[in-house]
């Protein structure tokens, strides 16, 4: 098995490390545009191998898209990263340019690779590739709810004083600090909603927290964070080659489902060998509708920024 990452920067880098360290591939293709950095990155990355004990070997190249051939699973992670203060979809003409590049890059030498698209604003370069690629919908996926959603649960895990590995809850809605959408709803801890065990003011705190949980890192970081984004790009390359048919919000093509049609939005669907496999369907009530209309409407909005 390989599996390719694209952009050896921060989150492209981590990813490939957390890919790694779990031995999800024999072969890690580490690809950057620029000159000997993922080379860097890839020795380095190497020079772990036996600290950590994993076997998979990492090699870094500088835009020889060849090395990628037969890639299983394609993370497309190139493009520029927000400043503090910026929004994601301040980077949609660059990185537009950018992520289709590569992607078309990356099928010409994996036609049957599943992408994984990271690059921000996320929902739109992720209907970018649904658009530019032809491929079969299942096969690309956006990166973005899972993040959120892990996020998410570390809010709710702080407020509850609790493990957020017994915490379930999804952010849906698109990948924006105004676009997403935490369903505190249907979030529960070991079972129980958590609506009964906070009030709320700290309920509507911690879905506020999370909607800006990127901005406050930026604002911390100086630049977005990684950690987090590389570790859910793996987790959901993991689901992909170990077929675990994982529960995941990923952004993904609509086509009538939550309402919409036409769009890629984050949505909680399956993950396995095939890409996203199947959507899951979480009833929303009315308001909860409304606010996902209105989150396709902001991301729809920057979708037709791409036809000007
Ligand atoms: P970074 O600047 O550290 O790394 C980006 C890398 O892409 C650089 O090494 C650059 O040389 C490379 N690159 C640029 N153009 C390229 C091309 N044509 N071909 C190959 N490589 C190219 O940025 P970082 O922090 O790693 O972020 C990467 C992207 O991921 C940004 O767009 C950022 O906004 C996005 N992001 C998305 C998240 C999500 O949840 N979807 C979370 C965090 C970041």
């Amino acid at each position: 098995m390989k599996i390719t990452v694209v952009g050896a920067g921060a989150v492209g880098a981590t990813c490939a490390d957390n890919i790694a360290r779990k031995e999800l591939a024999e072969e890690l293709v580490l690809l950057d545009i620029k000159e000997g950095f993922a080379e860097g990155k890839a020795i380095d990355m190497m020079q772990t191998a036996t600290l950590l004990g994993f076997d998979t070997k990492i090699k870094g190249v500088t835009n020889d898209y060849s090395q990628t051939a037969g890639s299983a699973v394609a993370v497309i992670t190139s493009g520029l990263p927000r400043k503090p203060g910026m929004t994601r979809e301040e980077l949609i003409g660059i990185n537009a340019g950018i992520v289709k590049g590569v992607a078309e890059n990356i099928l010409k030498y994996s036609p049957d690779a599943i992408i994984v698209v990271i690059s921000n604003p996320m929902d739109t370069m992720t209907y970018l590739a649904l658009k530019s690629l032809g491929l079969p919908k299942n096969r690309i996926i956006g990166m973005g709810g899972t993040l959120d959603s892990a996020r998410f649960k570390y809010y709710l895990s702080v407020a509850l004083n609790c493990n957020s590995n017994d915490l379930q809850g999804f952010v849906i809605g698109g990948h924006g600090d105004t676009t997403m959408i935490p369903l505190t709803r249907y979030a529960t801890y070991q079972s129980l909603p958590v609506s009964e065990l906070l009030d709320e003011a700290t309920l509507a705190k911690v879905a506020a927290d999370t909607m800006v949980g990127g901005a406050t890192l930026t604002g911390l970081l100086g630049t977005s964070a990684w950690y987090a984004p590389g570790a859910a790009g793996a987790a959901l390359v993991e689901a992909i080659v170990r077929d675990e048919k994982k529960l995941f919000t990923c952004c993904v093509a609509l086509d009538g489902e939550y309402g919409q049609k036409d769009i890629c939005l984050g949505v909680p669907v399956i993950v396995g060998r095939n890409g996203w496999e199947k959507i899951i369907d979480y009833k929303l009530n009315e308001t909860e509708q409304a606010t996902f209309n209105k989150s396709a409407d902001a991301v729809r909005n920057m979708n037709n920024v791409l036809a000007e």
